[in-house]
């Protein structure tokens, strides 16, 4: 998709918020999102087919829809999982290439194929050791060359994830920013691995 259609595509879901978080706390525009810039980036990493995944639910799965990603999203709350369907129905747009699983990542991700991503957004839970997990079961299916973006990198949860990745040559950060950040990954396949492999971080050993 030519630069100036993602754009479009951008446009059209501000100017439409799918407002699926309504029912949770209300946010403003009735959906807790990021910025657009985050948005951007992810469009100019898809292409319709990529093979991508998200923890937490939003304007970046309406994203991901639109791009026509084969996409895999993990929320727990009912009624966002209806209001995103719903949205979906009334503008007859196709959730064909959706799969949108309703429960809490720590316990979905691990049940999952572990099939190859080419990218991965983790922003669902943000307690300690939510993000964690995500990074673990998410990141670790991303093929070498994919990309991983984390949202709300203020959160003392997430910044130990980046702590990590930032040490890590496998991870080569492409962007950073306030609010989100994007690495590249370097290797491929799990990422179980014995501390004496990460001696690159806090001396391990
Ligand atoms: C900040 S919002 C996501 C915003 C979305 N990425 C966007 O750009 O519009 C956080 C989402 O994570 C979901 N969530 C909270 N705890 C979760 C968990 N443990 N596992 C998966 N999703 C979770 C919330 O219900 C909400 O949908």
């Amino acid at each position: 998709m030519p630069t100036q259609d993602r754009s479009a595509l951008i446009d059209d879901l501000f100017d439409d918020l799918p407002q699926v978080h309504k029912d949770l706390g209300n946010p403003e525009g009735g959906v807790w999102r990021t910025d657009r810039s985050c948005y951007e980036l992810i469009a100019a990493h898809c292409d319709q087919g990529s093979r991508t995944l998200e923890t937490g639910l939003g304007v970046s799965t309406m994203l991901f829809v639109r791009l026509g990603t084969h996409h895999t999203c993990i929320a727990p709350w009912k009624s966002e999982v209806d209001n995103l369907l719903m949205h979906c129905q009334e503008r007859r747009i196709s959730t064909e290439h959706l799969t949108l699983i309703q429960g809490f990542s720590d316990e979905v991700l691990p049940t999952l194929p572990r099939t190859e991503l080419d990218l991965v957004l983790i922003d669902g839970g943000h307690g300690f050791p939510t993000p964690i997990i995500d990074w673990y079961y998410a990141a670790g299916r991303l093929r070498q060359g994919g990309i991983l973006v984390i949202d709300d990198v203020h959160l003392p949860a997430v910044q130990l994830v980046l702590e990590f990745l930032d040490a890590d040559p496998r991870w080569n950060g492409i962007e950073k920013t306030p609010k989100w950040v994007a690495y590249q990954r370097a290797s491929s396949g799990s990422l179980q691995e014995e501390h004496d492999k990460q001696g690159f971080w806090r001396g391990s050993r």
